[in-house]
């Protein structure tokens, strides 16, 4: 019998590498991307509907487009047209990773969403090809699916999956309102062209990937990097006191998460992120403590 309803539960994301080259022709930008997938979920549920539609529940829910360009319906539709099916289908997200926060949360929906309906109609498309789909959706939408740690090229689509050899614990601080990530790229190459520096071409830390597969997390502080933290400041400034309070705290390290204006920070144990969530209450809107890696989408 087919399922009613199917539900994918999927992760957020943290960038313990984020390597920016030179923008590109087609405007992107060639990146050394290393992906972290963290404890900090949406659900999405997908419901035969007389049509396409999209509904959104979750504190900053009202923030959420659910028109078309929700990258749930995108995926809906690009699958429904690769596969013959009618879009037809009811899209609930339940939200809980912060929105145009730096956490991959639009492109974690994008990924439940394939994931669920490709489960509803039973396509029978094999994972390669859902990949296919998730990287013409947006270039963190393969990893979304995928989970765990990977390195990302190319624009960011193109993965690797990488060895994780313990648990990270994680704080993550959520900023007032979102920022935009082009907006963020823009203003990364307008601070290369205003340095006048020559942009090298963005390749992996080695360090950075045995320190992952170690589990070590002094290792991994002392070597994440993220080549936005500088326009991601720029554009909100407010973000360095937040990363100071973090320091302060006891945190080993703390950065911006991917373009932001999420800031996380990696405590060496759950008493220390417990401790520095503690600290940050009050400097920023909410605190989340959570732990990685965590798994790709999930059917539920
Ligand atoms: O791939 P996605 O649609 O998620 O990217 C959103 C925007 O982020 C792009 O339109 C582009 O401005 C910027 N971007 C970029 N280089 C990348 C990934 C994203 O410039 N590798």
């Amino acid at each position: 019998m087919k399922p009613v309803s199917v539900t994918v539960r999927v992760p957020a994301k943290v960038n313990v590498q984020l390597a920016v080259g030179a923008a590109r022709p087609d405007g992107f930008h060639d990146l050394a991307n290393v992906f972290l997938a963290v404890g900090l979920h949406d659900e999405v549920t997908v419901t035969p509907a007389d049509a396409l539609r999209v509904t959104c529940s979750g504190p900053d829910a009202d923030q959420v487009p659910l028109d078309r360009t929700n990258l749930a319906a995108r995926a809906a539709l690009a699958l429904a047209e690769r596969y013959g099916r009618d879009p037809a289908v009811h899209l609930h997200i339940a939200k809980d990773i912060p929105v145009a926060g730096g956490m991959a949360g639009g492109s974690a929906d994008g990924a439940a969403a394939l994931l669920a309906c490709d489960t509803l109609w039973g396509t029978g498309a094999s994972r390669a090809e859902l990949l296919d789909i998730c990287a013409e959706l947006g270039s963190d939408v393969p990893f979304s699916l995928v989970g765990g740690a990977a390195l990302g090229t190319g624009r960011g689509e193109k993965l690797t999956p990488l060895e994780v050899g313990g648990t990270f614990h994680w704080v993550f601080a959520l900023a007032d309102g979102g920022l935009s990530t082009p907006a963020v790229f823009r203003e990364f190459d307008r601070l290369a062209e205003e340095s006048g520096r020559e942009i090298p071409e963005p390749m992996p830390s080695d360090p950075l990937l045995a320190a992952l597969a170690k589990g070590d997390p002094h290792a991994l502080a002392a070597t994440v990097s993220n080549d936005l933290q500088p326009a991601a400041l720029s554009l909100r400034p407010s973000l360095a006191a937040t990363l100071a309070a973090g320091r302060e705290a006891g945190a080993l390290t703390a950065l911006v998460s991917g373009s932001g204006p999420t800031t996380a920070f990696l405590a060496p144990d759950a008493p220390s992120a417990t401790k520095i969530a503690e600290a940050l209450t009050g400097v920023c809107r909410t605190v989340r403590t959570t732990t990685a890696p965590a798994p790709g989408a999930t059917v539920v």
